[in-house]
């Protein structure tokens, strides 16, 4: 199995900060996954890391990427995806073998084990509708396949650890696909910060997270090296080599003043590393 050691924030996340990862375990296979499991029952998993918020200082918890768990394997129009697959090369390579529907993803450095695990949306549209199968590595080390229906909802997904997705997607002509595609991507540059972030703070509550925050006034607020987004203000942006602790001091400022204005407690949508 190879481990990596030592790994910065910046090298994992999209956020980034000042955290360090000692130990990162990236099995090769189902069966290294499975031994893993049973040597350390407390894994935490890390994936692209576009989500995950990895605190500052050295993180001695034992952390296991998928990344080599990233098989694509197409047949008529079931997919079967490692974990550890970037959501940009399942569209690329589904779109080659005439099959389309997860361009709502496109742009989102994400693997599809977490884009599971969260059931990922944007633009109306939830990963969920397009998994069968779940492949999961259970407490007593036993390898499980879930089938659907899953019950997902929004910003809820698969509880437990993804190691392989069964998905079945359209039939649909790589122009159409391609045209999808970039159709989704150009609304999210106008919508969203380019920059370093881990995506959206807070899950949407009775109205979006960003309207909250933009009516309080925070937007441009800077703690550090992090700053809620100009653009967007359900995100913070790492401008200037911002820690986790700006990150977190910021999330903190933009809860107690929504709840103050509106009532409203914000749930936060990234994961930090290590908690339970
Ligand atoms: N808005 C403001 N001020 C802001 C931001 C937004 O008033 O600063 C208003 C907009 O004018 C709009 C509404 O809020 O009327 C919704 O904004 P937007 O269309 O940008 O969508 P969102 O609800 O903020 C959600 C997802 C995004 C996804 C987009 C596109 C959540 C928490 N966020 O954002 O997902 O890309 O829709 O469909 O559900 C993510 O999960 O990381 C993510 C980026």
């Amino acid at each position: 199995m190879e481990i990596k050691y030592n790994k910065k924030a910046k090298n994992l996340t999209t956020y980034g900060g000042k955290g360090v990862v000692k130990e990162i375990y990236l099995p090769n296979d189902i069966e290294e996954a499975v031994a893993l499991r049973k040597n350390k029952c407390d894994l935490h998993i890390l994936g692209g890391g576009s989500n995950t918020l990895i605190p500052d200082g050295e993180n001695a918890v034992p952390v296991v990427s998928f990344d080599n768990l990233n098989k694509i394997e197409i047949q008529g129009n079931t997919l079967k995806v490692g974990a550890g697959a970037r959501v940009s090369r399942v569209i690329t390579t589904a779109r080659r073998y005439g099959l389309g529907g997860l361009e709502f993803l496109a742009g989102i450095p994400a693997s599809i084990g977490g884009l599971v695990k969260m059931n990922a949306g944007a633009f109306g549209h939830e990963i969920g509708v397009y998994i069968d199968k779940i492949v999961s590595l259970s407490a007593d080390t036993e390898i499980i396949e879930y089938c659907r229906p899953f019950d997902f909802g929004y910003r809820k997904g698969f509880s437990g650890i993804v190691i392989e997705v069964g998905m079945c997607l359209e039939r649909m002509l790589e122009d159409k696909s391609r045209y999808i595609e970039s159709r989704y991507i150009n609304e999210r540059r106008l919508r969203q910060p380019a920059g370093r972030s881990t995506g959206s703070v807070f899950k949407n509550a009775q109205c979006s997270a960003g309207y909250y925050v933009d009516k309080v006034g925070l937007k441009g607020m800077r703690v550090g090296g992090a700053q809620i987004s100009q653009k967007h203000g359900n995100f913070i942006v790492n401008v200037d080599e911002g820690s986790a602790d700006d990150f977190l001091a910021l999330v903190e400022i933009m809860k107690i003043r929504v709840f103050e204005e509106f009532g409203v407690l914000l749930e936060k949508e990234f994961i930090i590393l290590g908690e339970k």
